[in-house]
C-alpha cells in the first residue's frame, strides 16, 4: 500500500464517511491510501453478521461461493486491497482490515440489492450463463442498476488505484468495470476472472444487453475462464455480436477515436483451493475424532454419501435427490446400510427461483424421510446452514461417496477440496461432466445428471467400489490438484496479465 494524500483520484467515497472500522477488525485503508495490486468482486471476503447466527464471530462470517475460497489466500499473502460489498443494505462501513487483508467496502442500499444483486445478477445473468437451466428474465430497470453499481465499483478502484497499479476485477457482477476503468485509468493493468461459465453465442443472444457486456469485458487486457470452452465461447460472441476481429483469442480493442488501445486476450485459467489448508486441517486429531462421531451420531451406516452445495438450482440437487430416493425404493441402498448428508447452505433467499428451489428441495427430503426413516436410522440427514471448514473437512472425512450432480458449474470446488481432504487415498467421487472440475478429475465418476437412470448406476459403482480401484482412482486426482493448487492459479492469471503482448497480423 503506499500512503498518500490528495493525490488520490476522484472524491472521497461515501464507503469512508460514517461507520466506524466494524468490531473485530482494525482500522484500514484511509481516503488517501493507493494500492498496487487491487482485487474488485461483488463481495468483500467477509459479511456483515449478527452474533446469534451460525459461523458469526465479532460481526463477520465468511462470505458463501467459491470466489472467496479461491481469493483469500492469496490476498492473505499480498500488500493489495480488496474492493467489495459487506453484505449488509444501506450500512456505510469505513476501510478496515480483516484476516490481514486491507478491505474497501462498496454500499449497496435496498434498491442496488433488489435491482443490480438479485435482479440483473442472479436473476438475469446467473440463469442465463447456466444454460438457462431457469428462464432469466430481462427487465430495463434491473440493466440501468446494473450500470449504476458498476460504475460505483470503479470508481471505488479508481481512487484507490496507485498509477500503473494492477486491478484484477472478478465475476458476472462486474462485467462492465473493466471498461470503465479502462476508460478513466489507461495506466492500469486490468485483468477480469470469470467464476462461472461464458455460455455460447446462441444463448448469450438473448441478452438485450450482449453488446455492452461485451465491450465492457474487452476493456480488461486479460480475461480468464474456467474452461476453454467458455474463453471460446466468449471470442465467439465478441465477433458475432461486436464484429472484432479475433485472432488466437484476441482482440485488438480500438477506442474513440478509432485507434487501438490495447489488446484483449482471453485464456481458460481453470481454479483450485487451498491444498494446504485443507490437507493439514484432514490430519488434525480433533478433526479426524469429529468425522468418526458424525458416523456414530448417524447410527454408524456402513455408507455415508455427502453432497454439499449453496441451495441453487445449478447443483442438481433435485437430481440427486431423485436418484437416491429411487435408489431407496429398488432396495439398492436401505437406511440401516446408508445415510445422505446434504448440506444446502443458504443462498439468494429473496430470488424467486431460489425460494421455489427450497420449497421443493425441503419438501423432497420431508418425502423421503417420511417414507424410508426408522426409529434409528435416517435416509437423508438435511442441513440448511454453513459451516466453518473445519467441519467441512471432518464431512468430507465421514464421507464415503461425494455427490458433485451439478446441471452447470463454473468449476465446484467443493470436489476439489473431498479429494484433497482424503489423504488416505480412499473414498468415490462421483462427479457431474457438467462442472469445470470434470476437465481435470478425470478419474472421478463422471456421469451426466439429467441421465437418472445412469446417476443411480454410477452412485451404486461408487458405493460398491472396491479399495483398490478406489486408491488408484484417488491417488490420481490428489496428484492432480496437489500439483495444482490455488496459488499456482492465481500467479499463472497474474503471470500471464503482466506479459507483454504482441499480436502477429501478417
Ligand atoms: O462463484 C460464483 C458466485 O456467484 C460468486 O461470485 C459469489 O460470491 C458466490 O458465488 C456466492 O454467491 P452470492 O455472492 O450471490 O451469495
Amino acid at each position: 500500500m503506499q500512503a498518500t494524500d490528495s493525490a488520490g483520484h476522484g472524491t472521497q467515497s461515501t464507503t469512508e464517511a460514517t461507520r466506524p472500522a466494524a468490531d473485530g477488525a482494525t482500522t484500514g485503508a484511509a481516503a488517501g491510501d493507493q494500492f498496487d495490486f487491487m482485487v474488485v468482486s461483488n463481495r468483500l471476503p467477509v459479511d456483515r453478521c449478527s452474533s446469534d447466527e451460525t459461523g458469526c464471530e465479532d460481526g463477520w462470517r465468511r462470505s458463501p461461493g467459491g470466489l472467496v475460497t479461491a481469493l483469500a489466500p492469496m490476498m492473505t499473502k499480498t500488500d493489495g486491497a480488496w474492493v467489495g460489498w459487506h453484505g449488509a443494505p444501506d450500512e456505510t462501513v469505513k476501510p478496515f482490515s480483516h484476516g490481514g487483508i486491507d478491505l474497501i467496502p462498496v454500499q449497496l442500499s435496498t434498491e442496488d440489492i433488489e435491482l443490480f444483486y438479485e435482479g440483473f445478477s442472479n436473476a438475469t445473468l446467473w440463469p442465463l450463463y447456466h444454460d438457462v437451466i431457469a428462464p432469466p428474465e430481462f427487465h430495463r430497470t434491473w440493466w440501468d442498476s446494473y450500470r449504476k453499481v458498476n460504475r460505483r465499483f470503479a470508481d471505488a478502484v479508481i481512487r484507490h488505484a496507485a498509477e500503473g497499479a494492477t486491478v484484477w476485477v472478478q465475476d458476472y457482477q462486474l462485467q462492465l468495470v473493466p471498461k470503465l476503468l479502462r476508460e478513466a485509468r489507461p495506466d492500469l493493468k486490468i485483468g477480469f476472472f470469470n467464476h462461472i461459465p461464458f455460455p455460447p453465442p446462441e444463448i448469450f443472444a438473448q441478452l438485450p444487453w450482449r453488446r455492452a457486456i461485451i465491450d465492457g469485458l474487452l476493456g480488461a487486457d486479460l480475461v480468464g475462464f474456467q474452461r476453454s470452452s467458455d474463453a471460446g465461447n466468449f471470442m465467439r460472441s465478441a465477433r458475432r455480436f461486436l464484429g472484432a476481429s479475433v485472432k488466437q483469442q484476441q482482440v485488438h480493442v480500438r477506442g474513440a477515436d478509432g485507434e487501438t488501445t490495447h489488446i484483449a486476450r482471453a485464456q481458460a485459467f481453470p481454479i483450485s483451493i487451498d491444498v494446504k489448508q485443507i490437507s493439514e486441517l484432514a490430519k488434525k486429531p480433533e478433526v479426524i475424532e469429529r468425522a468418526q462421531q458424525i458416523r456414530r451420531d448417524l447410527g454408524n451406516p456402513k455408507t455415508i454419501l455427502l453432497g454439499v452445495d449453496r441451495l441453487d438450482y445449478t447443483k442438481g440437487i433435485r437430481h440427486r435427490l431423485k436418484a437416491y430416493e429411487e435408489l431407496l425404493q429398488d432396495a439398492k441402498v436401505t437406511v440401516e446400510d446408508a445415510t445422505l448428508i446434504q448440506v444446502a447452505s443458504p443462498s439468494r433467499e429473496r430470488v424467486e427461483q431460489y425460494r421455489l428451489l427450497r420449497e421443493e428441495v425441503e419438501g423432497t427430503v420431508g418425502h423421503i424421510n417420511g417414507t424410508f426413516d426408522t426409529m434409528e436410522s435416517t435416509a437423508v440427514r438435511y442441513l440448511h446452514h454453513s459451516y466453518p471448514i473445519e467441519e467441512m473437512v471432518s464431512l468430507y472425512l465421514a464421507a464415503d461417496v461425494m455427490l458433485v450432480t451439478a446441471l452447470r458449474d463454473g468449476m465446484n470446488l467443493v470436489a476439489k477440496e473431498y479429494v484433497t481432504a482424503r489423504t488416505n487415498n480412499d473414498g468415490a467421487l462421483v462427479l457431474s461432466e457438467f462442472a469445470g472440475a470434470a476437465d481435470q478429475l478425470k478419474q472421478a465418476l463422471l456421469m451426466n445428471p439429467h441421465d437418472i437412470d445412469g446417476l443411480k448406476d454410477t452412485i451404486m459403482r461408487a458405493v460398491n467400489m472396491q479399495p483398490a480401484e478406489a486408491s488408484r482412482r484417488m491417488r490420481a486426482m490428489r496428484k492432480q490438484i496437489l500439483d495444482h493448487d490455488v496459488d499456482l492459479w492465481s500467479s499463472d492469471f497474474l503471470k500471464a496479465l503482466a506479459e507483454k503482448v504482441v499480436r502477429d497480423d501478417s
